[in-house]
């Protein structure tokens, strides 16, 4: 991929999240989303690519912008594109920290087709690579992310979605002396937080879109991950059958995840995050703070934008 397009996709992100800003605060998810999807999908239309959506907003006839499948691009190079022009809905509507346009690219079948339902997640930044296993206990896996980190229980973090479904992995992290850091929404962002930031292990079960835009982020920064598709009915058993997943319960490891080499993945602050600052209002310009990681070469290029806010 031609390392230029760096910045038109941050323009995609940059644009999904300015428009989504509109609705902070305003208790509307849904309008949020919309106005997110909205002008992501109208900035692809001004890129040099021959892109395929496949992770995005739903199938076709649920979704009538950025559903799987959905050509974008003006032309170009054939490449595959995952998206979530608003990961954390929930969190700009109620005006909250962590909510992000994000996006991943890679080279024709580079990305894995994940079906719209849960995944079990495990991550872990660069140093604990290969430290990580999904069929073992969290008692292990945390035993052995803390010997590669070569730190103490007590400076253990684990990052992990406040759902009932994770009082077990609470429970154990509690009794084995280490630290839980509970985010209401958005599994994305962890990834990036885990190898930029803290964070030392990332677990539990959130979205299996959100997991492969995880991994790309993971990919790109030469952490590791491994995840699971949870299927709660037969019908999403039927889905993933469809998508190619025929073992359910196969460990999918981040090579499987983005099997790409050449990724990239941008991401733009909605609302001030640990690594990224939301959206800003300065005198007459509208501020944006994004990265930028390609797996390539493991850059990390962080990018603030000033758009002059034109009167109508
Ligand atoms: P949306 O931004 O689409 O609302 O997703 C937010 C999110 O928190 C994801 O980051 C996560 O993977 C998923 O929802 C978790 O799902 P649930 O809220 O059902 O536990």
């Amino acid at each position: 991929m031609q390392r230029e397009l760096v910045i038109e996709f941050a323009r995609v992100t940059e644009a999904a999240a300015i428009n989504a800003s509109k609705w902070i605060g305003r208790l509307e998810k849904n309008s949020a989303d919309g106005a997110a999807v909205e002008a992501m999908r109208q900035m692809f239309d001004t890129i040099d690519i021959s892109g395929t959506v496949v992770i995005g907003e739903g199938e076709m006839d649920e979704a009538p912008m950025l559903y799987i499948g959905e050509k974008v691009g003006l032309g170009g190079e054939e490449v595959d594109i995952a998206v979530d022009p608003l990961e954390g809905t929930n969190l700009t509507a109620k005006n909250q920290p962590g909510a992000i346009a994000v996006m991943a690219v890679a080279e024709k079948g580079g990305l894995l087709h994940a079906p719209d339902m849960y995944m079990d997640k495990i991550i872990v930044g660069k140093k604990a690579k290969g430290a990580i296993d999904i069929n073992k206990s969290v008692e292990e896996n945390f035993d052995n992310v803390r010997r590669a980190l070569g730190k103490a229980a007590h400076e253990m973090t684990v990052v992990l979605l406040d759902r009932e479904r994770h009082e077990h992995i609470k429970q154990a992290i509690k009794a084995l002396g280490g630290r839980v850091r509970l985010i209401t929404d958005g599994d994305v962002s962890p990834a990036l937080t885990a190898s930029l930031k803290e964070g030392d292990l990332i677990l539990g079960i959130g979205g299996a879109p959100e997991g492969v835009l995880a991994a790309a982020c993971v990919k790109c920064l030469g952490g590791d991950m491994q995840g699971k598709l949870i299927a709660e009915n037969d019908e999403q058993i039927r889905r993933a059958r469809e998508m190619g997943h025929d073992d359910i319960n196969e460990v999918l490891t981040l090579d499987k995840l983005v099997s790409g080499e050449d990724v990239m993945f941008v991401a733009t602050g909605v609302t001030t995050g640990d690594v990224l600052r939301g959206i800003e209002k300065s005198g007459d310009f509208i501020k944006t703070h994004s990265v930028v990681l390609r797996s390539k070469t493991e850059t990390v290029r962080f990018l603030e934008t000033a758009y002059k806010v034109r009167q109508k």
